[in-house]
């Protein structure tokens, strides 16, 4: 019998590597052992006395009003196929196809795929960009009003908080902002749902008001991958439309295994989850002091607070700058991962990023930090590509949803000039497109292209010198 993935996965299982990534159960440390055992079992289906999470009357109802209650929303509605369902579930409630939309430029996948869906107009806004470390920051307030008073038709309003990293914008004032026009806020909050079980950690989109947070908690709770929860929090929203919309993007045969791992999460961070959440923030605080200790590798945190629009970043995420050893953060993170057993989260040009969470305890942390140790030691010499710099937004031809219907055809740079693309362009670090669907390439950003693309400079979207272009 031949199972490569179930092989795979077993493989990497007795390598017993120490997990600084997602899911936050890391492998099942916080998870009862009755329920892990049960598991088999309690895949089922909508047989009476289970509910149907489509229709909920029963045990998956009152599980969604624990789970509104503890996250402190006005509804909860679980998700089964992640933040990424949430995501185009809130956007297809609230957007009809020409309606506008203001979305980051640095959205997830699943913003931009949303507009796709909804064929809506999206209007974008280029996050503050830290070019020092590489990453694409916040949320410049005073340029969303602007952005705001003269798209008068935006409709609703897409922001990511906080960002992969951590990092927090405003969002009080995002929310006071966006309100103020009389627009629908929806916050892409996938990496914060364990926000509202700490006050040391960034307040929740929640608290702040937003009108739609979808938080994915197999990222940084307990629940397993691809459990979120979508939390309706203003009557700004309809809401039979939502439900509507949710049902269009989840399975008919959710999984009972992913709904009661949501209901665990919940019950878990009610109970012992809220105190080893305390702990665990103490843990990062200390592990970012010694980081901050060793030679040629630090901890982005406080620095970062107070510029490119961010007030506040969450201390369990560890963005680990790697810059000042003259490495990158791959190699970073494979030396990580070959010389001690450890595997981050991911990494970029100049960091890697760790995530810390209630699965985690001291004696872990401290692995960690033996591997950053020795990490820190490994100095090296490379040359970094130079910043890079957002030339103005490209002009709109067709909307993303047009472009992506379009027949592609891959060109030549010097054949892409004057075409419109059928792909985004984006640069790493830091991740934020240059072009996305439906652009007119000019001239000037062709060059552009050419430039990082010969620099060598990691530039997605292209490939073997092509661009992806529509044929009209
Ligand atoms: C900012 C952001 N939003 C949304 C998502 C989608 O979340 P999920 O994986 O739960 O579908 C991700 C996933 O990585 C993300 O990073």
């Amino acid at each position: 019998m031949s199972t490569p993935l179930y092989d795979a996965l077993m493989e990497y299982v007795k390598k017993e590597t120490v997990p600084f990534h997602m899911p936050g159960h890391k492998q099942g440390r916080v998870l009862p052992k009755e329920y892990i055992e049960n598991l088999a079992k309690i895949d089922l289906t909508e047989v009476p006395g289970l509910d149907n999470l489509h229709n909920p009357d029963g045990p998956i109802l009152e599980a969604q009003e624990l789970a509104a209650k503890a996250f402190g929303s006005k509804q909860a509605f679980f998700l089964v196929n992640g933040s990424t369902a949430g995501i185009y579930a809130a956007m297809y409630a609230v957007l009809n196809p020409t309606d506008k939309v203001l979305v980051m430029r640095n959205s997830h996948k699943s913003v931009y795929n949303g507009v796709v869906l909804t064929q809506s107009i999206p209007v974008y806004l280029l996050p503050e960009i830290d070019y020092e470390n590489g990453i694409a920051m916040g949320i410049d307030v005073e340029r969303l009003e602007e952005v705001l008073q003269k798209e008068r038709d935006v409709k609703a309003v897409v922001v990511t908080y906080p960002n992969y990293y951590g990092f927090c914008s405003d969002i009080e004032k995002i929310v006071d902002i966006v309100h103020k026009y009389g627009k629908i806020l929806i916050v892409d909050e996938a990496h914060g749902a364990h926000f509202p079980f700490s006050n040391n950690l960034p307040k929740s989109s929640i608290k702040a008001g937003a009108d739609i947070v979808v938080q994915s908690l197999h990222k940084t709770l307990t629940s397993f991958t691809q459990t979120s929860i979508l939390h309706l929090n203003s009557d700004r929203v309809d809401v039979d439309r939502l439900k509507y919309s949710l049902s269009l993007f989840q399975s008919t045969s959710p999984s009972y295994i992913l709904m009661s791992s949501i209901d665990m999460a919940r019950e878990y961070m009610e109970k012992e989850g809220k105190k080893r959440l305390e702990e665990v923030i103490q843990l990062a605080l200390y592990v970012r002091r010694e980081i901050d200790k060793m030679e040629g590798i630090r901890c982005l945190g406080e620095d970062i607070v107070g510029r490119y629009g961010i007030v506040d970043f969450d201390v369990t995420k560890l963005t680990i700058s790697v810059k000042n050893l003259g490495i990158e953060g791959p190699e970073a993170e494979d030396f990580l991962r070959r010389e001690c057993n450890i595997q981050v989260e991911m990494s970029d040009v100049y960091n890697i990023l760790a995530m810390v969470t209630v699965g985690d305890d001291e004696k872990r942390v401290k692995m960690l930090l033996e591997g950053l140790k020795k990490l820190s030691k490994n100095r090296k010499r490379v040359k970094f590509g130079d910043r890079i710099l957002f030339p103005s937004l490209p002009e709109m031809e067709l909307t993303p949803s047009e472009a992506v219907r379009k027949k592609k055809v891959r060109v030549p740079f010097e054949k892409a000039e004057g075409a419109i693309s059928a792909d985004f362009v984006t640069p790493y670090p830091p991740g934020v497109p240059l072009i996305c669907p439906g652009e007119r390439i000019e001239k000037d950003m062709v060059k552009y292209i050419e430039v990082l693309y010969n620099k060598g400079i990691k530039v997605l979207g292209i490939q073997d010198n092509l661009l992806s272009v529509c044929e009209i």
